[in-house]
């Protein structure tokens, strides 16, 4: 049951500590600085030359992030949206290593890419919730996120857990293609240790309820972000379309001057997502809208106070290493999109015209 919340969107939004304690237990070694998945044994990916992420939704967000966590570790990777990939995918061979990222490993068009690929030398990997699910049976190696069921047909912890075992995969295959132990890994670790309660403390004292009345009833959103904030930007905007069924639309901060600009008023609410890296170029765009009266609500770190000044709501994250921010970043905007949809009594968990697992391309 929904154990006294009145939607599963809101009880999956709260039981994230729980699942992130459950998607890290047992898989990063604080001692000797290394990540450890359990289903993958050391030097497993040695030969790795380059990385083709799969998904759709929500996931195909989550491999967005991953890109950009490999390409700082040096690793070649592409995300792809799974039900492209499939009808027309690029090159591979026995050094591209192709993950599929699936909350419910059923999704068909992430089937498809996986199967598209086969025969070619391609090695498969499945990251998904569910166990014994088509996709780990279709791909060699399987890695679980370890959330728990997900009912909502939002997909919420799933993606803080797929980031999470994205992030410990990522410094995997580092350690794999490049040997030894990256320097900043120690950090890193330490604070995916902290995250479960980082998270705790964003449910604890988040704010957003405050802008979600201020908001709900503009017709209009942007959601914007850098680097790792671009995904989030994007799931930002997918979560509110989904359950309030008002325009949300996330891009990433470097295109605003390139088009979205025309579309910003005083009536669009600005949702701007602030990661610890780039940030100066992001606060040059939230000066930009500004400027043409729209509403401004900064996503900032804790000691980030130089947005204060330009935002109308700053929702606050617990000061962290970058890579783990974003997923902190997205639970302020998964509060933000199911109190805007419960202002507008929305039916949360069941959205019109969408079902949580998508088993046709
Ligand atoms: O089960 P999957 O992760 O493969 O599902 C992919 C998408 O269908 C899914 O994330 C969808 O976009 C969600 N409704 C997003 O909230």
């Amino acid at each position: 049951g929904k154990g006294g919340y009145d939607h599963y969107m809101l009880k999956e939004i709260y039981e994230q500590p729980t699942a992130l304690r459950q998607t890290i237990r047992g898989r990063s070694n604080q001692l000797d600085g290394r990540a450890e998945l359990e289903e993958l044994p050391p030097g497993a990916f040695s030969d790795v030359e380059s990385i083709h992420l799969v998904a759709m939704g929500t996931s195909y967000h989550a491999a967005m992030y991953a890109q950009t966590l490999l390409a700082d570790r040096g690793i070649t990777a592409q995300a792809f949206l799974s039900g492209e990939y499939g009808s027309n995918p690029p090159p591979t061979d026995d050094g591209t290593l192709v993950i599929a990222v699936s909350q419910s490993g059923e999704t068909a068009d992430t089937l498809s890419a996986i199967r598209s690929v086969q025969g070619t030398g391609a090695r498969t990997l499945a990251l998904t919730n569910v166990v014994g699910s088509t996709l780990t049976r279709e791909c060699e190696d399987t890695v679980y996120i370890r959330a728990g069921p997900e009912i909502g047909v939002a997909a919420t912890k799933s993606f803080s857990a797929q980031v999470a075992t994205l992030i410990l995969l990522s410094e995997r295959l580092s350690q794999d293609i490049h040997g030894g132990t990256p320097a900043a890994t120690g950090d890193l670790l330490e604070s995916l240790a902290v995250l479960p309660d980082d998270v705790q403390r964003i449910l604890d004292e988040s704010t957003a309820k405050s802008v979600a009345q201020a908001y709900h009833d503009s017709e209009s959103y942007f959601f914007i972000g850098r680097d790792i904030g671009h995904p989030v930007a994007l799931e930002g905007a997918l979560k509110f379309k989904e359950i309030t069924y008002d325009h949300a639309e996330g891009f990433s901060a470097a295109e605003l001057k390139h088009g979205p600009l025309a579309l910003v008023t005083e009536q669009t609410p600005v949702f701007a997502i602030f990661t610890g890296r780039n940030d100066t170029k992001t606060l040059h765009n939230v000066k930009e809208v500004r400027a043409r009266d729209a509403p401004v609500v900064a996503v900032a770190a804790d000691g980030y106070h130089e947005v204060d000044d330009y935002a109308d709501h700053v929702l606050r994250i617990p000061d962290t290493h970058h890579d783990v921010s974003g997923i902190l970043a997205n639970v302020q905007l998964q509060l933000v999109s199911y109190l805007a949809a419960d202002e507008l009594s929305r039916p949360i968990d069941k959205p019109r015209n969408l079902a949580k697992s998508v088993t046709v391309e």
